[in-house]
């Protein structure tokens, strides 16, 4: 059972778990320095990949590596949260906890609708996790099932685990769908050190026949981690569709450290075959990672939903939060759409993100020439944006946020490469590890056309998606409590701003 009470004047949550053998009472206030006021975190402790996603009856539950002990990454288990609305979660207690032999490391949860495992113990489907066992005193993982036939409130691990043994040390995050053509579940995880991933088919979810490999392909400078792969609809392309694999990769991203690729083809049921070699990267920021989708969204509804841990392995176990360490994204939307000829992944942020937006500002047609400030009303430390400009004579056009007269973050537009950047050298605090100042790019757009950026600006956090979804860049920020301006600017020559929209956005711990 779990109570989490919210006090208005206090915004503070007390968190009791009351499970059958454990009783914890935790407290967190929401007025943190750095505390995200729209994104999940734990209330306190560790918190890194997303894990377990799966929609069933009314609730999409987010399930989470957690430390339940420490505010560094270790004692590795299942933490839980569920919501109605993507928006705002609910704490639930430990979903799977580490053992003394185990630690439960990262993997997905599917509604098993017609009792293929024999776990339901009564006419309501069972949830089923599929996750890697990791053995800190032996060198081996391998894959677990757990299930649940109260709503994902408490898992028992299954009698015969392991179902998966390949006797390797490396060999995890597996995420399981069901393929409705061939009637069987399919199951894509990884060989980080082979930079491989592996498929496997069952129809029970406990017994796994292996399909097929894919990799090294694209970029195998890092290992791999947490796979995913699902089929896509092209807009704008009525009745066409593309699988997307995508895997995360341990260090050596496009911005440096950890980040996400993805490959666009086609799924038979056995064999993934790309539609390219070269790399796809799935956004030029530094703090997007382990991003998994959720499985068993009704077909009414369509979407397919993910999101991604906000951190990256170069300074992940260093961010100066307290008493938590961990953030995950806001959800985002997934569809493909064709430029120049490929197909590229879009990422656009879920429409129920727009139950925060309360105020409302917007100025328009402005000629822009230095740093102009909108004025007090659009400033803000959680905000949403919406910003067009025509670049014009300029050589850089953009805007800062978290502004006061030494910090901002700058996201705007180098005219002369048709590049978008995110330059978050001045930020706040950024000495609390060497490698996270930094200032990154993404490729070139055109440098005639309109610059279209959607923002999400969070006490901690800012997600750029620039033209259309197809450009994003993710990043941790630690500002100062008192820079909450905004202001927008044109270096070189004059710019034309053809919009801003700015919307201050509720806390959802309100
Ligand atoms: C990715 C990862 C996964 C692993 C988990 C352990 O961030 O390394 O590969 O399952 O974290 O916490």
């Amino acid at each position: 059972m779990s109570l989490q009470v919210r006090t208005s004047l206090a915004v503070s949550i007390l968190f009791i778990c009351l499970g059958d053998s454990q009783s914890i009472a935790q407290e967190a206030t929401y007025q943190e320095q750095y505390r995200p006021q729209f994104h999940f975190s734990p209330a306190v402790n560790w918190m890194n990949d997303p894990n377990g996603m799966v929609y069933y009856d009314g609730e999409y539950h987010l399930l989470y590596q957690h430390n339940p002990e420490g505010i560094q990454w270790g004692h590795m288990s299942w933490g839980h949260a569920v919501s109605t609305d993507l928006v705002h979660w609910t704490h639930l207690p430990l979903a799977i906890p580490e053992t003394d032999s185990t630690m439960a490391f990262s993997g997905s949860a599917v509604v098993d609708w017609q009792n293929s495992s024999g776990f339901a113990t009564s006419d309501k489907p069972p949830l089923v996790a599929i996750y890697t066992a990791h053995y800190p005193n032996q060198r081996k993982q391998n894959q677990y099932i757990a299930y649940s036939n109260d709503r994902g409130r408490t898992w028992t691990p299954y009698e015969n685990n392991p179902v998966i043994d390949i006797g390797m040390a490396d060999f995890r995050d597996p995420k399981v769908f069901w393929y409705a053509p061939e009637e069987k579940w399919v199951m894509v995880v990884a060989l980080p050190l082979e930079r491989k991933l592996h498929f496997y088919a069952s129809v029970n979810l406990k017994d796994w026949e292996f399909l097929s490999s894919f990799g090294p392909s694209g970029n195998a400078d890092g290992i791999w981690e947490c796979p995913d792969l699902f089929e896509l609809k092209v807009e704008n392309e009525p009745g066409v569709s593309r699988w997307v694999l995508q895997v995360d990769q341990g260090s050596e991203a496009i911005a440096g450290g950890s980040g996400g690729q993805y490959f666009v083809g086609y799924f038979d049921g056995t064999t993934f075959t790309p539609d390219h070699l070269d790399t796809y990267w799935l956004e030029y920021g530094r703090d997007f990672y382990a991003a998994v989708s959720w499985s068993d969204i009704p077909a009414e509804d369509g979407r397919r939903i993910w999101l991604g841990w906000m951190n990256n392995w170069l300074y992940a176990n260093d961010l100066p939060t307290h008493p938590w360490r961990g953030v995950q994204s806001i959800p985002r939307s997934l569809t493909l759409r064709r430029t120049g000829g490929e197909l590229r992944l879009i990422q656009r942020p879920v429409e129920e993100l727009q139950i925060l937006r309360r105020d409302h500002f917007r100025i328009e047609d402005q000629l822009l020439t230095g740093t102009m400030d909108p004025g007090d009303a659009f400033g803000g430390k959680a905000l949403e944006i919406l910003a067009e400009f025509q670049p014009g004579e300029s050589e850089e056009v953009g805007l800062r946020v978290h502004v006061s007269d030494d910090e901002a973050t700058i996201i705007g537009f180098d005219t002369q490469y048709g590049e978008i950047f995110v330059n978050g050298r001045r930020s706040g605090n950024i000495d609390f590890h060497p490698s996270f100042p930094g200032s990154h790019r993404g490729p070139p757009q055109g440098n005639d056309g309109p610059v279209r950026l959607h923002i999400f600006v969070d006490w901690s956090s800012i997600e750029v998606f620039a033209q259309d979804g197809s450009l994003v860049f993710t990043h941790r920020i630690f500002p100062r409590m008192e820079s909450d301006r905004i202001e927008l600017y044109a270096k070189g020559g004059p710019a034309h701003l053809v919009s801003l929209d700015v919307w201050k956005l509720d806390s959802i711990w309100k």
